[in-house]
């Protein structure tokens, strides 16, 4: 069956940044739960149902991929499903410092759970939804940055159909 790993977020909207770090931690651990954490102190703009439906059509191709979504530490989501690791992605060096941050944090939680870090693909280095949300707002073309069905979803939400 292989390892557990856990890749979390907020995924408001999923992007393909996002899809290219889940596809490749599939590729080398046994099952992988991506994970919606219910963040309280962001201002989302999919609901938590939206943005589970959005990563599940984006990953329905694989196999050992499900989706869930946790209110609470992430820690103490990788514990509940049996997860030996966490998986996140690195953009740039600005990514670095939160990133160690959180690492350090979950370590001091549980130091049986790793985080393991997958460097994002060039063209991704620059992408975050924040980011996809502000082009998408204001009409700008987004069909390279997320799947198909999650471009729909944004344009459904800023009213561009
Ligand atoms: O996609 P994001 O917003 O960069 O993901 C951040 C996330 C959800 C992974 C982080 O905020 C998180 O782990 N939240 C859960 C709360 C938690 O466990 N905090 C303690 C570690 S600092």
């Amino acid at each position: 069956m292989g390892k557990i790993a856990v890749v979390p977020g907020s995924f408001d909207p999923i992007t393909n940044g996002h899809l290219d770090i889940i596809k490749r931690g599939a590729s080398i651990f046994g099952e992988v739960y991506v994970v919606v954490l219910n963040n309280s102190s962001k201002n989302p703009l999919f609901s938590v149902e939206e943005r589970i439906k959005l990563i599940e059509e984006a990953t329905s191709h694989l196999p050992n991929v499900k989706v869930q979504t946790f209110s609470g530490l992430l820690i103490d989501y990788a514990e509940s499903v049996n997860a030996s690791a966490i998986i996140r992605g690195l953009r740039a060096v600005s990514d670095f410092e939160y990133e160690m941050q959180i690492t350090s944090m979950n370590r001091v939680l549980n130091d049986k759970i790793e985080t393991f870090f997958i460097m994002t693909k060039n063209q991704y280095s620059f992408l975050s939804s924040s980011i996809v949300k502000e082009v998408a707002r204001y009409g700008g073309k987004i069909e390279e940055l997320v799947p198909a069905h999650v471009e729909l979803a944004l344009n459904e939400k800023y009213n561009k159909n």
